[in-house]
């Protein structure tokens, strides 16, 4: 990837960089990949980065959009995603989201309670509507990642336990304001092998196997997302293993007839594009080791500090000169964890310098505060900066 320097003079740091070019190359990635599968429906899970600019592109690269709030929900709805191509997750739905998602239409809910169950159909039936629900099943499967990013295991807070299922599923066959139309998996983030894909194709299997016996038809299946990305080598590797990915659905899970086959990818999407840009602002030499301050922090990307990620960092700036240096990159927060990565090699640093924080395309801008009354950072996009 390469960065338009002279450009960046002009922009107050610290802001997000997105390279279209990068987006539009994974998006037609993905549309190769499942091009001979009308089966297939990729929705874009717009947790990952809620950039109106990205969401118009996503959208009109044709996939659908995968929502957690009534918030998402809109922005999917303002961004011109078809409704019927909207699902909707999340353990805390409100009424008002309830009604916001029933009132647009959207494809299905994916319903993680009994309790959330009874109330979109009370809120249902009082607006004269059938909502469509997909009940999230836990599928104990370890998706060998990142504790606070792993979902799919029982202790969890997400879903109904598999044993869960079927009386769930009778229970909506009950009830008059819901109709039932799937399952729904989930098992982690940032998986960067198949073998926890292929995993939950098999529980899916057996589950599926079961559920036919008892004589239920399940037109929809949705396997959440996952796919993890190679933060370390954002050059060699920016498009995230898609073949691999949808290949492993594609030979490991039995479909049933007419059954339709449901993704929701956020990170995968949006990573390789986006790029933190901060300036540096003091290289501190301390008595054990060597600070570069920069003026971004964990209120612009929250992830070193939140999970103890690293993102590929690269002094812009330096020209070739000298031995690479071992620096501890932080940011001006008050508070020990604002550090984006300890002992980094860079080329010798100075005041000025543009730092790079690279792969921060999905949670990243979505997840910035305001915390010590920080500015918000920008947003500018590669065609606009050429
Ligand atoms: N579907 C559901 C139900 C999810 O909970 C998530 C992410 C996704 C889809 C999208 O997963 P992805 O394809 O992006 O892995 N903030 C954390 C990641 C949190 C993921 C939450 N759920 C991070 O920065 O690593």
């Amino acid at each position: 990837m390469t960065f338009p320097l002279t450009h960046f003079h002009e922009l107050d740091t610290p802001f997000y960089y997105y390279d279209l070019d990068c987006l539009r190359e994974t998006l037609s990635t993905i549309q190769r990949c499942t091009a001979d599968r009308p089966d297939f429906h990729v929705h874009y899970a717009i947790k990952a980065n809620a950039n109106p600019r990205l969401l118009q592109i996503i959208q009109e690269a044709g996939l659908g959009a995968d929502c957690v709030s009534g918030g998402e929900v809109e922005a999917a709805l303002a961004q011109g995603f078809p409704a019927d191509r909207i699902v909707f997750a999340g353990v805390g739905k409100t009424d008002r989201e309830i009604r916001l998602a029933l009132q647009a239409g959207i494809h299905s809910f994916n319903v993680e309670s009994l309790p959330e169950l009874e109330a979109i159909h009370e809120l249902a039936t009082a607006m004269g509507k059938k909502a469509r629900v997909a009940f999230r099943i836990n599928p104990n499967v370890d998706a060998h990642t990142h504790a606070k990013i792993t979902t799919g295991l029982n202790e969890n807070k997400f879903g109904l336990a598999l044993e869960d299922c079927l009386p769930a599923i009778r229970r909506a066959e009950a009830l008059e304001g819901v109709e039932y139309v799937g399952l729904h998996f989930h098992i982690g983030s940032q998986i960067t092998e198949l073998e926890p894909f292929e995993a939950l194709c098999a529980r899916i299997n057996d589950l599926q196997d079961e559920l036919e016996a008892a004589g239920i038809q399940t037109p929809n299946i949705n396997v959440g997302g996952g796919l993890g990305i190679d933060y370390e080598a954002p050059d060699e590797n920016p498009i995230p293993n898609f073949e691999g990915y949808f290949a492993t659905f594609a030979s490991h899970l039995r479909l049933r007839p007419g059954q339709q086959l449901h993704f929701e990818l956020g990170r995968s999407v949006v990573a390789a594009c986006g790029t933190l840009i901060a300036r540096t602002l003091y290289v501190k030499q301390g008595h054990e080791k060597q600070f570069v301050i920069v003026d971004a922090g964990f209120t612009d990307l929250v992830r070193p500090a939140m999970y103890g990620s690293h993102h590929f960092t690269q002094n812009l700036s330096a020209k070739d000169e000298g031995e690479l240096q071992r620096y501890d990159v932080v940011g001006p927060i008050c508070e020990s964890s604002d550090v984006f990565s300890k002992d980094e090699l860079l080329p010798p640093t100075r005041r000025g310098d543009f730092i790079a924080f690279r792969s921060a395309g999905a949670y990243g801008e979505v997840m910035a505060s305001q915390y010590n009354l920080r500015r918000l950072p920008a947003a500018y996009f590669s065609d606009e900066l050429a």
